[in-house]
């Protein structure tokens, strides 16, 4: 058995409308100074900018504000926000949007509370001491960084994406309004609900024992958004199917799906990184290329855990042969990213690497010391060049 911890401090608000108590929340907590962080132009031209500034005012709660973050937040932004925060003395950073503004609040919440070189604590070992607190306003069902302890950095300089993980960047609370993913484009959503799934399918492969609980949490988690998924590419505003994409979205990446496992695989989290680092590709989209291809390369290391996937999850009928159960169960999730309009291969990605790329791409990676990543099959730098490859 794994010695295991679980710890998601996050107060969760869900349900619609409930930005409208910003002002209140965050007065109660008697913060003084906010930074309001936003991303391109979502947030304002729905209005929700607008009407968290008015809350705020009528609670007398001063505030900056710094929008513009991009999909695959770069640190250039960041260094801005945390001169900002410095100056302005700003005690707390609501972040507005998904994934990448949430990712750029965390990075300023570190900047802003060390001394020391924010990128440090992306492309080092070297650990974060405080982080300023951290709210948010969640605009995109995906990347689950309104619960978890990790963010995702892109240094334009080199493009390298790397990563950050600590228990002092999660939120100390993330409002949850499934209204506000209502005007999500259809591409963004999908891509979305990819990655929700990830988050716990990266967990599922292992190479570890099991708690009997955790897999039915995992499994039926990846139900749901799998069932809504779909049901949102047929309709996009159905209410109902936000919300529960929307709770999986932070269910699936806090902690909740690995309890009791070995920590789970991530590679394809990993090698992802380096094509949206290099390319800027959306996340889950790269996510949905990766998969397949890392889950053909790997599965024979852990057979058991891919039938029970393709049994559980995908819904394939177990044959007496255990290798063409479990490819049947990674040809049905090719089929089901194929019904939500995502790519399987860097073609239908729109891109086509040059050999040197790939070869970077690969060497690039963020590898354990000893030269590998992933658990299910520890995987070297050839290793994610031939899954690159495919
Ligand atoms: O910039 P705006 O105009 O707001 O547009 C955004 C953006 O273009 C748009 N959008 C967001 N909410 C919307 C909306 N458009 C219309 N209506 C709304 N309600 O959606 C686009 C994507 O937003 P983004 O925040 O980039 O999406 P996501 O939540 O998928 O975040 C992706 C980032 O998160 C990282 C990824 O690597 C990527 O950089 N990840 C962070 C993790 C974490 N911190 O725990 C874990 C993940 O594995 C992931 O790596
Ligand atoms: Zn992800």
């Amino acid at each position: 058995m794994n010695q295991t911890q679980f710890y998601a401090p996050t107060r969760v608000i869900f349900g619609a409308d409930t930005e409208k108590q910003i002002g209140d929340i965050i007065a109660n907590y008697g913060y003084k100074k906010v930074l309001i962080h936003y991303g391109g132009q979502s947030a304002l031209r729905s209005g929700l900018i607008d009407h968290v500034k008015q809350s705020l005012i009528s609670k007398k709660i001063d505030f900056v504000e710094l929008g513009g973050v991009v999909p695959n937040p770069v640190l250039s932004l960041v260094y801005q926000g945390i001169t900002l925060a410095k100056t302005e003395k700003v005690d707390f950073i609501l972040a507005i949007g998904g994934g990448s503004v949430i990712d750029s609040a965390k990075a300023i919440g570190y900047g802003a509370a060390n001394e020391q070189d924010v990128w440090d604590y992306y492309s080092t070992s070297a650990l974060p001491q405080a982080c300023l607190p951290i709210g948010t306003i969640l605009t995109i069902a995906a990347a689950g960084s309104e619960m978890s302890n990790s963010s995702v950095i892109t240094n334009e300089a080199g493009n390298l994406k790397r990563g950050c993980g600590s228990d002092l960047s999660r939120p100390l609370f993330s409002i949850m309004d499934p209204v506000l993913t209502l005007t999500l484009p259809d591409y963004q959503t999908a891509a979305g609900c990819v990655d929700i799934m990830m988050h716990t399918m990266e967990r599922y492969f292992n190479h570890g024992d099991n708690l009997e609980l955790t897999d039915a949490i995992s499994e039926s988690l990846l139900r749901v958004v799998k069932k809504n998924a779909l049901l949102l590419a047929k309709e996009p505003q159905n209410l109902a199917a936000r919300g529960e994409v929307m709770w999986a979205s932070s269910l699936s990446h806090n902690g909740l799906t690995g309890f009791g496992t070995d920590g789970g695989d991530f590679a394809t989290h990993k090698i992802e990184h380096e094509l949206s680092g290099m390319f800027d590709v959306t996340h889950g989209a790269g996510l949905a290329v990766v998969w397949p291809n890392w889950a053909r390369y790997v599965f024979k290391e852990r057979l058991e855990r891919f039938v029970q996937f393709a049994v559980n999850v995908m819904d394939v009928e177990p044959c007496a042969d255990a290798e063409e159960t479990a490819l049947k169960g990674i040809h049905a999730m090719e089929n089901f990213y194929h019904a939500l309009k995502m790519p399987t291969n860097l073609k239908e990605l729109g891109l086509n690497p040059t050999e040197a790329e790939l070869q970077e791409m690969a060497e690039k990676c963020d590898y354990r010391p000893d030269g590998t990543i992933g658990i299910v099959k520890k995987l070297a730098v050839s290793d994610v060049y031939a899954i690159l490859k495919c």
